[in-house]
């Protein structure tokens, strides 16, 4: 049995590789164009385990998916290549349709032409799974219920936008060519191998290095937090236990302010490294994001009772574990930390006035 990963050097793609590689007895095809967001090194020990391999190809090139597809012989994909940064999107938006829509309906069509050639009972058992984020729903006031999957989509940044689309071409495509999809929506992120253009290994490798934690606006949007293990766990969970058609939502229920976060990241660092003075003294808040999304909220009941998940790991044991793994991890931190990314500092953060 073989499954594909799309986007499998990134941050979930590749947890979520090396946990079906260290855990199962399927063949992994890792699918990544390596843009500056993918990193083999993110795959660890799957890289070298004769489970796995690696192909390095863009979503986008549709003679090489077919090509892939051909050749493995999937019995399931996991698509989670995608432009993912907001700040990104914000700045260049063309990239994000065209990975995120253009990509993804590049992938339906090879799937779709896949799946009708597959023998019974294999063509039942296909799946097409797409992972998106819960930023396709808008944002929430401080009172709003939590997202459910019936949500109406109210996508606000480039990037939301983008992955709206791809949503949509993805219900479509079931419903119209009766194509076996699973989605799920989930809630930020956080964890190891997680690159520092997102908030929290942005302000740990800032700390570390003693230069300013840039907090947006007056730092108090709301984001649910989900250490990225236990997404991982509910995709494949989704995987093998999903209805076809369906979409689940995935969250922390760990919801907390920005500046919450930040707060929490400078007590642990003064414990796990301390430096010359407390590490709040580096906190700046700077000029607010273009149409930042205030709050967003996950309830996953559907998730949990249906299928029976819930997050393992808690919002400060996850976020202390974090830490730990950037600070015992140089060699990744180096090997992300490329003229590009300078460039992306430099093009993101200078702009910005500091707040009095
Ligand atoms: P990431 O930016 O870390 O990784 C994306 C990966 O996709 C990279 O390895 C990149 O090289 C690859 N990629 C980009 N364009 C490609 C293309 N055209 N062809 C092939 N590969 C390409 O992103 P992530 O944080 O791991 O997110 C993975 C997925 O999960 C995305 O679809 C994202 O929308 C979704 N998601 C992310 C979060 C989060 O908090 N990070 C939350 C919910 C959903
Ligand atoms: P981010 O990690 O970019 O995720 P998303 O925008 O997809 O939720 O940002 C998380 C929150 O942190 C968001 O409200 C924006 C804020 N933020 C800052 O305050 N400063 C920063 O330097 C960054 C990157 C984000």
């Amino acid at each position: 049995m073989t499954l594909i990963v799309t986007g499998a050097a990134g941050f979930i793609g590749s947890c979520v590789v090396r946990q079906l590689v260290a855990e199962t007895d399927e063949l992994v095809v890792s699918v990544d164009a390596l843009t500056y967001a993918g990193n083999p090194l993110s795959l660890g020990d799957a890289q070298a385990s004769p489970k796995h391999r690696f192909e390095h190809a863009d979503i986008r090139d549709q003679p090489r998916m077919q090509a892939i597809f051909e050749q493995y012989q999937p019995r399931a994909i996991l698509h989670l290549a995608a432009e993912s940064h907001v700040d990104r999107s914000i700045h260049g938006p063309a990239e994000f349709v065209s990975t995120n829509v253009v990509g993804t309906l590049t992938l339906l069509q090879v799937a779709l032409d896949y799946w009708r050639g597959l023998p019974e009972p294999r063509r039942s058992q296909f799946r097409f799974q797409h992972i998106s984020t819960d930023e396709v729903f808008g944002s929430l006031s401080a009172t709003d219920p939590a997202f459910e999957e019936t949500t109406a989509y109210q996508p606000n940044s480039p990037y939301s936008a983008s992955k709206a689309g791809s949503d949509h071409l993805v219900r479509a495509w079931h419903h119209t060519y009766g194509l076996p999809t699973l989605m799920t929506n989930c809630s930020n992120n956080y964890g190891p191998y997680h690159f520092p253009e997102k908030l929290i290994p942005l302000m740990i490798l800032n700390a570390l290095d003693g230069k300013p934690l840039p907090v947006y606006g007056d730092g108090q949007n709301v984001r649910d937090w989900l250490y990225v293990e236990d997404h991982a766990r509910a995709l494949r969970l989704v995987l093998e236990k999903g209805r076809p058609g369906e979409t689940y939502n995935v969250g922390g229920a760990a919801e907390r302010k920005n500046i919450e976060v930040v707060d929490t990241l400078c007590n642990i660092l003064d414990e796990l490294h301390p430096q010359s003075g407390p590490h709040h003294r580096l906190i700046t808040y700077v000029t607010d994001r273009p149409g930042h999304d205030r709050r967003y909220a996950i309830n996953f009941t559907k998730l949990e009772s249906e299928l029976g998940w819930r997050p393992q790991e808690n919002f400060e044991t996850g976020l202390r574990k974090t830490v730990q793994w950037y600070l015992d991890n140089p060699e990744w931190v180096q090997s992300v930390r490329s003229g590009e990314y300078r460039n992306w500092l430099e093009m993101n953060y200078a702009g910005r006035t500091q707040a009095a």
